[in-house]
């Protein structure tokens, strides 16, 4: 948070009648590295507060026009977190002190000296901070609720939240494209639950798990004594997902033989079950998702041209992890927060280095993946922070277990070979850390000085690898 707001100044607003107020408080607050704009009028103040907002606004108690209980009574109205200084003259302590239970932060008793200004500034910033870092989770929350229980505020998430919106009160058919983990399936909820057919049933059909004998008769059903073992009736997905959404998961999976039948569904809008006389109408809305490249497939002969174009109808490409970095942070939170109510373990959150290794990591198994990681972390957490020890830890696991599939882009191959050293680095750096710490009765000053390191340093590394000295 102080980070960020390191490269954005604070900004203020002095209202004062008095111009030489002004430019004392201009360079005054300019010379701590604020970006203060002053005004002679509430009127222009107002102006200015109407375009944008501010940090804080510093402001005289008594102006013509616009009086500061007033300004302060807009400022409150528009910008509750905006902290609002007054300046006051003798006369007018009192008001001061009404101005402080209607929402200002503080005043100062005209004339003041510039440090007497500048520590309730000071004080006023500090406040500001905490409540940024309140909207800054109220937003994050908000933005998290992209569709549904999606999380993810990259502008290719936001992208895909339009896309779901602008086709969900459609019937068309979509096609979701997407590598494994990148959160088809939810995409594919968050249409029907935001379409007309919301009401009506949700059926998906994994089609990678069926035979292809199976998966007809699944379909579409079949009558009684249609082949050998057909006891009775029984209804097809078609028939249970009538008038609600079928989601056809995995669609590359369906044999060529039901491809054609399926498409025939799509252009005729009926079906006949197996061995059935009696055709059946389809009111359906259909959703189908698959993680292979299916014009490759096509130009293979493994997926008919036409139910491709029947599919893809409208689009939507959920995009990989490693292309929307932002959304690491937000998610590896949201799993943290997902991972910790279900247990009874407190956490605050990542230690930087271990942020850092998340958004380095490629994610081959996008999201999924990353939620399966940040679950493991905790579970194996051992104190209230997750370090990159333990991260690396996993990673490394994972490659070694060739478990983590070779790069594919050159991007990919960088980043895999950074992260490659620095979790080998760090697998170093701990063991180092802690045999020194062994050989030393855990007392930091001497193990720091039988490494020949600056205690700081060594203890900076304590601190990285969340090394818990209490616990030997
Ligand atoms: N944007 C997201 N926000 C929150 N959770 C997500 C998001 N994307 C994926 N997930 C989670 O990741 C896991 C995988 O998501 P999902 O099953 O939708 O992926 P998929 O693209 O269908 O994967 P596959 O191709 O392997 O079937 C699920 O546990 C899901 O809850
Ligand atoms: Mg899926």
């Amino acid at each position: 948070m102080s980070e960020d707001s390191g490269h954005n100044p604070m900004s203020i607003l002095v209202v004062d009648d008095e111009p030489v107020v002004c430019s004392s408080c201009r360079r005054l607050l300019g010379a701590e590295g604020f970006a203060v704009e002053t005004v002679l009028r509430a009127s222009e103040a107002q102006k200015l507060l109407a375009a944008r907002e501010f940090d804080i606004v510093i402001t005289d108690l008594r102006m013509p026009e616009i009086t500061g209980m007033e300004m302060l009574e807009f400022v409150k109205q528009h910008y509750p977190d905006t902290q609002v200084i007054m300046i006051t003259g003798h006369s007018t302590i009192s008001n001061a002190v009404k101005s402080i239970k209607q929402g200002a932060f503080d005043y100062v008793p005209k004339p003041f000296t510039p440090d007497e200004l500048l520590a309730v500034v000071r004080c006023a910033v500090d406040k500001r901070f905490k409540s940024l870092e309140r909207i800054h989770r109220v937003d994050a929350s908000l933005l998290r609720r992209g569709f549904d229980n999606i999380v993810g505020a990259s502008r290719a998430m936001q992208h895909v939240y339009d896309l779901i919106g602008k086709v969900a009160p459609t019937d068309a058919t979509v096609l979701i494209t997407g590598e494994s983990g990148t959160g088809k399936e939810m995409i594919a909820r968050a249409i029907h639950n935001h379409s007309q057919r919301r009401e009506q049933q949700y059926i998906t059909l994994d089609c990678s798990t069926l035979a292809e004998t199976l998966l007809e008769s699944e379909l579409f059903g079949h009558a009684r004594g249609a082949f050998t073992g057909a006891m009775s009736d029984k209804r097809g997905i078609f028939e249970i997902a009538q008038h609600g959404t079928l989601f056809l998961d995995e669609v590359s999976n369906i044999p060529l033989e039901i491809q054609k039948k399926l498409l025939r569904v799509l252009e005729q809008r009926e079906y006949k079950p197996v061995g059935a006389e009696q055709v059946r109408s389809v009111d359906i809305r259909l959703i189908a998702a698959t993680n292979r490249d299916l014009p490759s497939m096509i130009a293979r002969e493994k997926f008919r041209e036409d139910l491709f174009y029947r599919l893809n109808v409208f689009s939507i490409g959920a995009p990989p992890l490693r292309e929307r970095l932002e959304d690491i942070p937000i998610l590896a939170n949201h799993f943290l927060a997902g991972a910790c109510s279900s247990g009874d373990k407190k956490i605050k959150g990542f230690s930087k280095d271990a942020m850092g290794l998340l958004m380095r990591y490629p994610w081959p198994g996008n999201v999924r993946e990353l939620k399966n990681t940040v679950e493991r972390l905790v579970v194996l957490a051992e104190d209230d922070t997750l370090g990159s020890g333990r991260l690396a830890e996993i990673f490394g696991a994972s490659a070694s277990h060739g478990g983590m599939p070779a790069p594919r882009t050159n991007e990919d191959l960088k980043r895999a070979r950074k992260l490659a050293r620095e979790s080998s680095v760090c697998d170093i750096e701990k063991a180092f850390v802690l045999d020194a710490l062994a050989r030393n009765d855990w007392n930091i000053t001497r193990a720091a000085e039988d490494t020949g390191m600056q205690r700081t340093n060594f203890q900076a590394l304590i601190a990285k690898y969340n090394i818990n000295l209490s616990q030997k």
